[in-house]
């Protein structure tokens, strides 16, 4: 044994070859935290020291190659400024130069995941051969940063600027096919081969056969582009990619900017060129809150396998009721993850639309090579339509999603209780009904709770998971190991109208409705709302979700919160309502909606919205931007804030990323906590003041004053 630590070892091989094994102690996967780093640089100090050695193989002794950095280290090392940003990155440059400099060939046997630092480290390398289920790249722009360790040097000296640049900007796993095509790993074999064939290339290479030295050459020389060539490939990329990526997700342009500057020098300038743009990345407010994001996505995955692994038993077989929009969908993604559905409902139109919905989005993944005719079919037979509760008795979860109407749920859920096993967890997919109030007929309310999914299904990653009074434990594990099984990422909460997600939305449309209803325009709020990071304004939003819905849902949240959300005047959505404008499901709501090219439905502004609007609100009037989205944004933010203190969400975390998935609040904002924790609590008390003659919407808690009079934040580390 060359060297043996805790995150790595080398052991000599036969015939002179060094093998370098990342096994990171501890953990399933290995990483790049600081012991590996530390630990690379003595491996490596060990095999220039050795004698003999003829060339290295590195390896891993996990499933994965390498996932990437350790992303809790950054929060620390990214708040020490650009020195300790430096510091963090510095180390492992020099260790992947190093390797990239040894005397002697080296190969890299890519058995799982390499992403990110992990990509790098075999870009450093020689040769690349890569296990036919493996999956390369450089996914960094995704946490608003750009590849640091020599991603955006070496890969576009492997592959070229014009793919390097497409890789990089996007973030996105690579399959070995493409990474073949690419040239950016030299072989793909199957996984059970892999290391043989890593020797065989090594030795090739050591006999001379192979000629890695010019490679080596190539890594480190200049990009040999004439300048016509260059200004051709990154004027189009740079506009290309900033258009995609939108002014709030600076780092994809950072990373092709890294690309353009470096490509005329060589290695050790392109990397100080890299650094630097690095580091600028590393200071935005958008990787703040991406990198929080993804710690806080990992928080709650491991809260919802908590609750997974507290389930009495798998779920093997489900159930919805009502085949419509969420019950097709339901049945759908369902099936789609491998968990046969019965899907049942009172009418044959229904069950008969379900099924159309679900063979659409099967045919669209059979079109884009996503999935076998074969394959279609065996999803299409784990969803059995019916008429009646036939077999019912044999399901472990059964979802309701029948209509919005608490009497129609009080039946159809006592009936289906009579119907399935004593333990068999029954929950509503009731977007605001109380959890509590639809439980009473039940003769087991233990076995009773929410299961609340968004629109479209398929697409929406949020499931709020919502307990009732009597709600049992094991009724929420199964319910949250069904959603897990079903790739969606669950919360659990606690009851109340509207539960987490609609109860502060309804809020912000409230906020809109009072701006609209005092002369502002509504396009111009959709307007100022997307830029500020929505994916769509509210009047749009409205529309999409339907105004019937909305106008019904807002009663609901009413009656719950009176003094809050009690109305006192005609809102617009009201006015939508009333004239039969119910939003993208029958064309026309505050906008008209025609058909594209595609046969999706495109909204257009029309006069007809603003005549009628015109007898409720005040003589239009602009505003100014930061009026709107303080408007907007404030009965949000306090709602959440309310929901909070009272429990029906546990943390922070869970609150922002429920908004994150279920509305798609703006990610690069990292949520509404970490919103507020940005702009500091005592001005967002400030803020909320100004508007305090709007209502009690726009009051901040007396906690929040508290927290704003102490400089608390929500989230620790800041
Ligand atoms: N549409 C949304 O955006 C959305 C989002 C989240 C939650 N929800 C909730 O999901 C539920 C269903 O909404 P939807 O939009 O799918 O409604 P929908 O009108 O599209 O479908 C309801 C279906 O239930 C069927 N049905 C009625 N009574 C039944 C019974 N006794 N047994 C079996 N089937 C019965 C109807 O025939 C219809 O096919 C509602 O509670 C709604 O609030 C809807």
């Amino acid at each position: 044994m060359l060297f043996s630590g805790k995150a790595l070892s080398v052991q000599m091989l036969d015939n002179g070859i060094a093998e370098l094994n990342f096994d990171l102690q501890g953990e399933s996967v290995n990483k790049f935290n600081r012991l590996t780093v530390t630990e690379l640089s003595q491996a490596l100090d060990a095999i220039e020291a050795a004698d003999g050695v003829k060339g290295v193989l590195l390896t891993s002794g996990k499933g994965v190659f390498i996932v990437g950095a350790d992303i809790t280290e950054f929060g620390g090392a990214f708040s020490a400024g650009p020195e300790g940003i430096a510091d963090l990155m510095n180390k492992n440059n020099e260790n992947i130069n190093r390797l990239e400099d040894l005397p002697v060939p080296t190969v890299v046997a890519i058995n799982g995941y390499a992403l990110g630092g992990g990509f790098e480290v075999c870009l450093g390398c020689d040769y690349r051969v890569m296990g036919d289920q493996a999956k390369v790249g450089l996914p960094e722009v995704k946490l608003g940063l750009i590849p640091g360790w020599g991603g955006t040097v070496r890969l576009p000296r492997i592959v070229g600027v014009d793919v390097a640049a497409e890789w990089i900007a996007a973030g996105k796993e690579q399959r070995p096919d493409a990474a073949l095509t690419a040239h950016a790993v030299d072989a793909v074999v199957p996984t059970d081969k892999l290391k043989d064939a890593a020797l065989k290339l090594l030795g090739r290479a050591i006999d001379g056969e192979l000629d890695y030295q010019s490679r080596r050459e190539i890594k480190k020389s200049p990009i040999p582009l004439n300048d016509t060539e260059a200004l051709m490939a990154f004027f189009t990329t740079k506009a290309f990619v900033g258009q995609q990526a939108g002014k709030n997700y600076p780092s994809p342009v950072a990373a092709v900017t890294s690309i353009e500057q470096g490509y005329k020098v060589g290695r050790d300038e392109a990397l100080k060129i890299e650094q630097e743009q690095f580091i600028f990345c590393a200071q935005t407010g958008t990787a703040k809150s991406l990198v929080g994001l993804f710690l806080n996505d990992q928080a709650i995955g491991k809260v919802a396998k908590g609750w997974e692994k507290k389930a009495d038993k798998k779920i093997e077989r489900a159930a919805v009721l009502g085949a419509g929009i969420m019950g097709g969908g339901i049945a759908y993604q369902s099936a789609y993850k491998g968990t046969p559905i019965k899907m049942k409902d009172i009418a044959q139109d229904g069950i008969d639309l379900g099924l159309k919905e679900a063979n659409k989005l099967l045919s669209k993944l059979v079109d884009r090579g996503r999935l076998t005719p074969a394959k279609m079919g065996e999803v299409l037979n784990r969803i059995e339509p019916t008429l009646s509760y036939d077999g019912f008795g044999d399901v472990d979860v059964v979802v309701e999603a029948v209509v919005e109407n608490p009497k129609v749920k009080h039946a159809v859920l006592k009936e289906v209780e009579g119907k399935v096993s004593e333990d068999t967890v029954i929950a509503s997919n009731t977007s605001t009904i109380s959890i509590d109030h639809l439980a009473e007929p039940l003769a087991r309310p233990e076995n009773f709770l929410g299961m609340h999914f968004f629109n479209p299904v398929h697409k929406m990653p949020l499931v709020e998971v919502i307990r009732g009074e009597k709600t049992s434990d094991n009724a929420i594990a199964r319910v949250v190991a069904y959603a897990n099984k079903m790739g969606k990422k669950a919360i659990v909460v606690r009851d109340c109208p509207g539960f987490l997600v609609n109860r502060v939305l309804f809020p912000y449309f409230a906020g809109f409705a009072m701006l609209v209803r005092d002369g502002a325009d509504f396009q111009a709020v959709d307007k100022v709302m997307e830029r500020w990071g929505w994916p769509m304004g509210p009047a749009y939003l409205m529309d999409v979700v339907g105004i019937d819905t909305g106008v019904h849902a807002e009663k609901v949240m009413a009656e719950g919160f009176p003094e809050r959300m009690g109305k006192t005047f005609t809102a617009a959505s009201d006015v939508m309502y009333e004239a039969g404008r119910y939003g993208q499901k029958n064309d026309k709501g505050f906008y008209n909606y025609e058909e594209d090219k595609k046969g999706r439905p495109k909204k257009v502004a029309t006069e007809e919205s603003y005549e009628l609007l015109k007898p409720h609100v005040a003589d239009r009037r602009d505003f100014e931007k930061d009026e709107v989205i303080e408007r907007m944004m404030v009965p949000m933010a306090t709602e959440l804030a309310r929901c909070l203190e009272e429990g029906i969400v546990d943390s922070p975390a869970e609150a922002d990323m429920a908004l994150i998935y279920g509305i798609g609040f703006p990610p690069f904002r990292g949520g509404i906590f970490a919103w507020l924790d940005s702009i500091g609590l005592d001005e967002f008390v400030k803020m909320a003041d100004k508007y305090a003659d709007l209502g009690e919407l726009y009051q901040p808690t007396e906690r929040m004053r508290e927290m704003a009079a102490k400089g608390e934040t929500y989230y620790k580390s800041n």
